[in-house]
């Protein structure tokens, strides 16, 4: 997606984007491995409504935080929150920090990874600001159950592929390429999985999905293949809301240090 449509989709989801259990309990687990060594200067990059932060400080971090995104709506979701009194927030895109070569102690970034086109070229931005390397980031396993999935797979099932913006970092081998070829090192890898069902509602996901960048294959299917695929979808969802073992969300945590 481009930074703009990123932007345009996150400032209309602000509002409601802290009611989702999944964000909330992924920078906790971020934040408690930020815990594990204290830094004093902490960047959260796509900070959004700056969940990191505040679970940071829940954890007693007595940092100074600095949180970038490119949309001004989450930011100002963020700047709603007590958080904010030590907390610079500033809008920018994440591939282009506007800081100096190592001012921070840790960088961290929570469930943003699939809207960078190259994650590598990213990660090789955090390090420039980022003291020894220390960043701490989550990408989603290939083996959790996420609804942009689900898409895919009733899509690859009518014969359209969507290209997948996790694909990269869903595996150890994808993640340590990632990081060697932005001149880092995996110095800390574990899996951390969410219990949470997929609900019904959940289907305004197939609009969602398809409407974005990564949704352009399905938007150029004839209209019969886009009804049948959503009503596969439709189907696939159905069985995962029933299924006791299709509820799990499942992420890396990952901390780098320079190579
Ligand atoms: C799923 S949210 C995650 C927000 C937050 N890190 C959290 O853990 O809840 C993804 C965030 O990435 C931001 N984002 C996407 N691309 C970005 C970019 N190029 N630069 C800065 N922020 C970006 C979006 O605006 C959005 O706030």
């Amino acid at each position: 997606m481009k930074g703009n449509e990123v932007a345009d989709r996150f400032d209309r989801a602000a509002a409601t984007y802290d009611d989702s259990a999944v964000p909330r309990w992924l920078a906790g687990q971020a934040a408690q491995l930020a815990m594990a060594s204290p830094a004093e200067l902490v960047l959260d990059v796509a900070t959004g409504t700056g969940l990191a932060i505040e679970a940071m400080i829940s954890l007693g971090s007595k940092a100074s935080f600095t949180g970038v995104d490119i949309s001004s709506g989450m930011l100002a979701q963020a700047a709603r929150k007590p958080l904010a009194a030590r907390t610079v927030l500033r809008q920018a895109d994440a591939n282009q920090l506007p800081f100096q070569d190592n001012m921070f102690d840790l960088t961290i970034c929570v469930s943003a990874m699939p809207y960078f086109r190259e994650p590598a070229r990213a990660l090789a931005e955090w390090r420039r600001v980022t003291r020894h390397g220390r960043i701490i980031f989550t990408a989603w396993t290939e083996g959790g159950l996420t609804l942009p999935r689900l898409v895919r797979l009733a899509a690859a099932e009518e014969g359209v592929i969507l290209p997948d913006p996790t694909a990269a970092l869903a595996t150890v081998d994808g993640l340590r390429l990632v990081t060697a070829a932005a001149g880092l090192r995996v110095a800390h890898l574990s899996v951390v999985e969410h219990h949470q069902p997929l609900l019904q509602s959940d289907a305004a996901a197939w609009d969602r999905v398809t409407a974005g960048e990564f949704g352009q294959p399905m938007r150029q299917a004839d209209q019969e293949t886009q009804h049948r695929a959503r009503a596969r979808f439709l189907r696939l969802l159905t069985d995962a809301t029933a299924a006791e073992n299709s509820n799990r969300t499942s992420a890396y945590l990952i901390e780098t240090a320079h190579a």
